[in-house]
C-alpha cells in the first residue's frame, strides 16, 4: 500500500466526487559567480559612456524579419550626441539626439524625448531587426506598486545626483560581502543592497539548504510545490540579509537540448515556464526578498553567449520567450536581469526594443533592470535603452572603471542622459526595495561570499525545516518513464545491487569541485553560478541501505563505472539490479571534461550506457536511475527487455537519496512529468548547437529558424515521433478522464490570474498601444473554462496531471497544439474530481505582428485534454466554435 506524506489512505472502492475550483490560483499566491562569465570579450567596440553610445538598432518592419548572418550589420552600438556642454550641473531640459549606426555607418538620427526619427542618413538600407524604442518609460506606480513607487520617489527626491547614480552602480567585483553590492548612503540611513545567487538557494554561504533544481520544480507540474520551494528559498535569502535573490531562471525554451543551464530553468514550454516563474517569484517575494527574473532575453545556450546574437522574429519573441517574463511581471517581480547575448544584433542590456519597448512599455514592468555580470557594453546607450543598474559595477572584473558611476554623472551634466532618466533608474531600484517591505526590520548581511572563513561570516543557520520540502519536491519531480509488469515499487526485495558511481557519495565530498564543476559520485546539482554549497548530500546508496535495515534486504554495490566485469558479477543472482547514470552541464566559465557549459553529447557520462548493457546482459530485472540536467538519449538500452524500469530523477538537491527511496518503495507515488521532450535521435530536436566554425564570425548569429516550433511543438509539426513526449510520466496507479465540457464564464465574477494594469483604458477596444497593454485586465481575465472528470481507477493513491492543449484554427500559423493548462491533483483509490482549466483571451491569442497586439485568430479552436502527454493520439477533445467568439473574428479581443 502506498501512501503520501501526511494523508491517510482511504479505503478503495468508495467513489468520492469532489468538486473543486482550480482556477483561483491566487489562493496560494506563490549568477556569475553572479553569472560570472570571465568573458573572452570579443565584443564589438564598447563605446564609452561619454561618447553617448546607443543601442538603438535599425528600424524595423515588425512583421517577421528573419535575419541571418551577413545581412546583419554587427551590433548597433553607435555614436552620439548631447546638446550642451560638460558642466557640473545637469541641464534642466536635456534634448538628447541619438545616432544609430551599425559600427561603420550612421543610419538614423532619433530624438530621444519624442522617440521620433529625425532623419535617415542611409536611405534605402534595409537592415531591420531590433527596432529602436525611445524614450525609456518611467515607472508609474500602478497596482501593488503604488505605495512602493511613492515611497521610492520620496526617498530619491532627497538624494544628490551622485547618490542617485550610486543606486545604479555596483561597487565592483568582490567589492562587498555579496556577489553584487549597492553601496550604502549613510547620510540618509540607507544600508545599501546585497544581491546574491542562486535560483536554488543562497550561494557562497554556509548554514543553507541545497534545494532541487528549477527544472525539477517544473517537473512536478505542481504550482503549490513551486511556491513552497520558492518561499523556503526566499526565507533563506532573507535570513542571510540578501535583498535581491538572483532567480528564478526562465530560459531554456526548448530549442537546444544540450543547453548548459536548463537545469536552472523551467523546461521547454513557455506556459509551464510561465507558471513556474509566477509561483517562484511569489514565493521569494512573499518571504520579503526581491526576486530577479532572468536572463532577459534569448540566452538559450551557453556557447558563445557573450558574443552571439540570438535572432528571433516578433511573434516568436512574444509567444515563446517573453511569456515567462510576462508572468513574472504579473507576479510583481521586483527586478529583471538582462543577459549576455545580443538580441537581433543589439546587446540585451542596451536593446531599447527589449528593455524600453517589450518590458517597460508592453508589460508595464515597474521595477529595475540590472545587468548580468559584465553584460553591459555602453554607458549612455544602455541607460537610454532602459538599463537601471550595472552589475557588478566595473566594466570588467576589477577594471576599476565603470560605464555608470562617475561617468553617468558626467553624462547627465553634459546633457547626454536626461536627469529624469537617472531619477527613474533610482526610483525603480528603490521601488522593489519598498515593494517587499525591506525598509522595515530587514536583517543585515551576515555572510561573506568571497571570504567564508573571514571575520564577517557570522555563520547564521537558515535551514529551518527546509529539508522536508527538498525531499518532497525531489520525490514529486522524479519521473517514471518505464515500469514493466509492476517492477516498481519494490516490495521487500531479498537483494539489491547498486551499480555506477552515481549511486554513491562523491569521492571529494559534496562540494569538492568549485561551483560544482566536476562529478565523481552521485549528481544532485549542475555547475556554475546557479549553485549552492551542499550542507550534506544523501546518496542513493546511503538511503537504500537505511531502508534495507527495515526490509532485511542484502545490498551490494560496485561504484566503478568502467569495470564491466565487476558490475556483471555483482548483479549476478541478485533480485534487483539498479544502474545509476548521470549527465552533467552548467555554465560556460567552467569546462568539465571538454563540456564548456553546454553538453557535448546527450548520452550518459563515464560510458554509463555500456554499464547498463553489461548489467542487462546478466540480470533480467534492471532498474535504471538517471540524474541529468535535461533531455538524455537512452536509445542504446531503453528497449532492452531486461531494462524493466527507468526513473529520471533530474537534479534533486541535498535529499537526493531519500527522495529516490520514497519513489522506489512507493511511499510517494511517482507523478513527475517530463518538462521537455526526449527524442529518439539527437538530430530530432528543433535546433542544434553549432559545434563547428567556432573561430570565424566574431559575432556568431544564432537564428531561431524553428520559430514557434520549440520542444514538442517541433516534433508535432514535423511529425517526428519522440521517445517520450512532453508531459509524459507514469504512476503506480491509473486514471480515467471523462466528460470534458466547455463553459462560457460570467466575467464580473472572475479574478485575473496575477496582477494587471488597472487603467480603465486597457479594457477599451483601442487601448492596445499603451503602457501595460499586454497585461490588460480584459486580456487575462478567464473568459471560458474547460472541465474534466478525473478518477483514480487503480488500487493505490496517486497524483495525476491532466493537461490542456489548444489547437488554433487552421491557417493561424500556430503549431498543432500548445499547452494552456495543467493541474496536479491527488486522488485516493476510486476517488474522482472535477478539474477546471480557466482560459483567458490571452490563452487563445496570437501576437499579430502587423497590428502589434494580441489577436484571437478567426476559425474554430479545438481543446484537447489528456493525462498522457502532448503526443496523446486519443485525447479527449471539445471544440470552441467560432460563434463563441465575438463577431466570428477576433480582431478586437477586448470588446466582448
Ligand atoms: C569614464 O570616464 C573616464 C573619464 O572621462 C574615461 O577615461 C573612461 O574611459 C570612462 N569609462 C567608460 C567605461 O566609459
Ligand atoms: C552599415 O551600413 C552601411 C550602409 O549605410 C553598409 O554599407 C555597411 O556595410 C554596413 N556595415 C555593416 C558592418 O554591416
Ligand atoms: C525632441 O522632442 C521633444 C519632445 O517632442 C521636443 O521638445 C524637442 O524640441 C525635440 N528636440 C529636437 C532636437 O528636435
Ligand atoms: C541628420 O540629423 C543630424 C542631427 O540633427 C544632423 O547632424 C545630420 O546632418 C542629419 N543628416 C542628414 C543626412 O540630414
Ligand atoms: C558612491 O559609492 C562609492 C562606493 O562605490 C563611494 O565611495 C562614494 O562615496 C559614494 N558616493 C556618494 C555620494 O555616496
Ligand atoms: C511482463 O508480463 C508479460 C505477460 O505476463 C510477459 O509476457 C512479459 O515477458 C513480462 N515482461 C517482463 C519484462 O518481465
Ligand atoms: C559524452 O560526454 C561525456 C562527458 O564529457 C563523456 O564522458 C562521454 O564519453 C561522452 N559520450 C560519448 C559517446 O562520446
Ligand atoms: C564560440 O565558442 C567556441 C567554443 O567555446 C569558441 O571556440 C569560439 O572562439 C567562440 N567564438 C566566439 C566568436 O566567441
Ligand atoms: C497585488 O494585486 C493583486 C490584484 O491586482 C492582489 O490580488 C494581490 O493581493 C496584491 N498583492 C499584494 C502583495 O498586495
Amino acid at each position: 500500500m502506498v501512501r503520501h506524506f501526511g494523508q491517510t489512505v482511504m479505503s478503495p472502492g468508495i467513489l468520492f466526487l469532489v468538486w473543486i475550483t482550480l482556477f483561483a490560483h491566487s489562493v496560494f499566491p506563490q549568477a556569475q559567480q553572479p553569472d560570472v562569465a570571465p568573458s573572452s570579450d570579443a565584443t564589438p567596440s564598447a563605446t564609452s559612456s561619454m561618447s553617448g553610445s546607443s543601442s538603438a538598432s535599425q528600424a524595423a518592419s515588425t512583421t517577421f524579419v528573419f535575419v541571418s548572418g551577413t545581412e546583419i550589420p554587427s551590433a548597433a552600438v553607435t555614436s552620439s550626441s548631447a546638446v550642451g556642454n560638460a558642466s557640473t550641473v545637469a541641464p534642466a531640459v536635456a534634448t538628447v539626439t541619438l545616432v544609430v549606426s551599425n559600427h561603420t555607418n550612421p543610419l538614423y538620427t532619433y530624438n530621444y524625448t519624442s522617440g521620433i526619427q529625425i532623419n535617415n542618413t542611409s536611405p534605402g538600407v534595409n537592415n531591420s531587426f531590433s527596432p529602436p524604442f525611445y524614450p525609456s518609460p518611467e515607472t508609474r506606480g500602478k497596482g501593488n506598486w503604488t505605495f512602493a513607487v511613492e515611497k521610492a520617489r520620496t526617498f530619491v527626491a532627497q538624494l544628490t545626483l551622485e547618490e542617485k547614480v550610486n543606486l545604479t552602480t555596483g561597487v565592483g567585483w568582490q567589492g562587498g560581502r555579496c556577489v553584487g553590492n549597492i553601496p550604502p548612503i549613510e547620510r540618509v540611513g540607507f544600508d545599501g543592497l546585497c544581491l546574491e545567487d542562486a535560483p536554488l538557494g543562497v550561494r557562497f554561504a554556509d548554514g543553507v539548504t541545497a534545494f532541487p533544481s528549477g527544472l525539477n520544480a517544473a517537473a512536478t507540474f505542481d504550482r503549490q510545490l513551486m511556491y513552497e520551494r520558492a518561499l523556503a528559498i526566499g526565507e533563506e535569502f532573507r535570513g542571510k540579509g540578501v535583498n535581491i535573490a538572483l532567480g528564478p531562471g526562465m530560459n531554456g525554451g526548448g530549442r537546444v537540448a544540450a543547453s548548459g543551464r536548463q537545469w536552472e530553468m523551467a523546461g521547454g514550454d513557455p506556459y509551464l515556464a510561465g507558471e513556474a516563474a509566477y509561483y517562484s517569484v511569489k514565493g521569494i517575494q512573499d518571504a520579503g526578498v526581491q526576486a530577479c527574473a532572468k536572463h532577459y532575453i534569448l540566452n538559450e545556450q551557453e556557447r558563445n553567449r557573450t558574443t552571439s546574437s540570438s535572432n528571433v522574429d516578433d511573434a516568436t519573441m512574444h509567444e515563446i520567450y517573453l511569456h515567462p517574463f510576462l508572468r513574472s511581471v504579473q507576479a510583481d517581480v521586483a527586478t529583471v536581469m538582462c543577459s549576455y547575448n545580443l538580441v537581433n544584433s543589439s546587446w540585451a542590456c542596451q536593446n531599447s526594443k527589449a528593455l524600453n519597448g517589450l518590458l517597460k512599455h508592453e508589460l508595464g514592468f515597474q521595477g529595475q533592470v540590472l545587468s548580468d555580470w559584465q553584460a553591459q557594453h555602453s554607458g549612455v546607450g544602455s541607460a537610454l535603452a532602459g538599463l537601471d543598474q550595472t552589475m557588478p559595477g566595473d566594466v570588467t572584473f576589477l577594471s576599476g572603471d565603470s560605464y555608470f558611476g562617475a561617468n553617468l554623472t558626467m553624462a547627465v551634466n553634459n546633457g547626454s542622459v536626461p536627469l529624469a532618466r537617472v531619477d527613474d533608474m533610482a526610483v525603480r531600484v528603490m521601488a522593489g526595495f519598498f515593494l517587499v517591505g525591506q525598509d522595515e526590520g530587514f536583517p543585515a548581511v551576515n555572510f561573506d561570499a568571497f571570504n567564508p572563513n573571514g571575520p564577517l561570516n557570522e555563520h547564521v543557520n537558515v535551514q529551518e525545516g527546509h529539508a522536508e520540502i527538498v525531499r518532497k519536491v525531489g520525490a514529486a519531480s522524479t519521473i517514471l518513464l518505464k515500469n514493466e509488469n509492476g517492477t516498481l515499487p519494490l516490495r521487500k526485495p531479498k537483494s539489491i545491487a547498486l551499480i555506477g558511481s552515481d549511486a554513491g557519495p562523491p569521492i571529494r565530498g559534496p562540494n569538492g569541485y568549485p561551483d560544482r564543476g566536476g562529478v565523481d559520485g552521485t549528481l544532485a546539482m549542475g555547475w556554475g553560478s546557479g549553485t549552492t554549497d551542499f550542507p550534506y548530500l544523501i546518496s542513493p546508496l546511503e538511503a537504500i541501505q537505511r531502508r534495507a535495515i527495515i526490509d532485511k534486504t542484502l545490498v551490494d554495490w560496485s561504484l566503478n563505472d568502467f569495470d564491466l566485469e565487476l558490475a556483471a558479477s555483482t548483479v549476478t543472482g541478485v533480485e534487483v539490479a539498479m544502474v545509476f547514470l548521470n549527465s552533467d552541464s552548467g555554465e560556460e566559465y567552467i569546462n568539465v571534461d571538454g563540456n564548456i557549459g553546454d553538453r557535448n553529447n546527450l548520452t550518459a557520462w563515464h560510458a554509463g550506457d555500456d554499464l547498463v548493457l553489461a548489467v542487462a546482459n546478466v540480470s533480467s530485472n534492471v532498474v535504471v536511475v538517471y540524474h541529468q540536467p535535461g533531455p538524455v538519449n537512452m536509445e542504446r538500452w531503453i528497449e532492452h527487455p531486461n531494462v524493466t524500469a527507468v526513473l529520471l530523477a533530474g537534479l534533486p538537491g541535498q535529499e537526493s537519496g531519500n527522495s529516490l527511496v520514497d519513489i522506489l518503495y512507493g511511499d510517494y507515488n511517482p507523478s513527475g512529468r517530463l518538462p521537455f521532450t526526449i527524442a529518439r535521435n539527437d538530430s530530432d530536436y528543433p535546433a542544434q548547437l553549432e559545434y563547428i566554425n567556432t573561430n570565424l564570425d566574431p559575432e556568431p548569429q544564432v537564428d531561431y529558424k524553428e520559430r514557434l516550433n520549440v520542444d514538442y511543438r517541433h516534433f508535432l509539426s514535423s511529425s517526428i515521433s519522440p521517445r517520450y513526449g512532453f508531459g509524459y510520466g507514469l504512476s503506480y496507479t491509473s486514471f480515467n478522464l471523462t466528460n470534458v465540457q466547455l463553459h462560457s464564464l460570467d466575467q464580473s465574477a472572475l479574478q485575473v490570474r496575477g496582477n494587471y494594469w488597472q487603467d480603465e483604458a486597457f479594457t477599451a477596444a483601442n487601448a492596445t498601444n499603451e503602457v501595460g497593454s499586454s497585461l490588460s485586465k480584459a486580456l487575462h481575465t478567464p473568459r471560458w473554462a474547460v472541465t474534466v472528470d478525473v478518477q483514480n481507477v487503480g488500487g493505490v493513491y496517486g497524483c495525476d496531471v491532466p493537461q490542456l492543449y489548444v489547437a488554433f484554427p487552421e491557417g493561424s500559423g500556430e503549431p498543432p497544439r500548445v499547452l494552456r493548462g495543467f493541474e496536479r491533483i491527488t486522488l485516493e483509490p476510486w476517488q474522482a474530481e472535477q478539474v477546471r482549466f480557466p482560459l483567458s483571451r490571452y490563452d487563445l491569442a496570437i501576437w499579430d505582428t502587423e497590428l502589434q497586439r494580441w489577436r484571437i485568430p478567426e476559425g474554430d479552436f479545438t481543446i484537447y485534454v489528456t493525462s498522457q502527454s502532448a503526443f496523446d493520439e486519443n485525447p479527449l477533445s471539445i471544440s470552441l466554435p467560432s460563434d463563441w467568439l465575438p463577431n466570428g473574428k477576433g480582431d478586437d479581443i477586448y470588446a466582448w
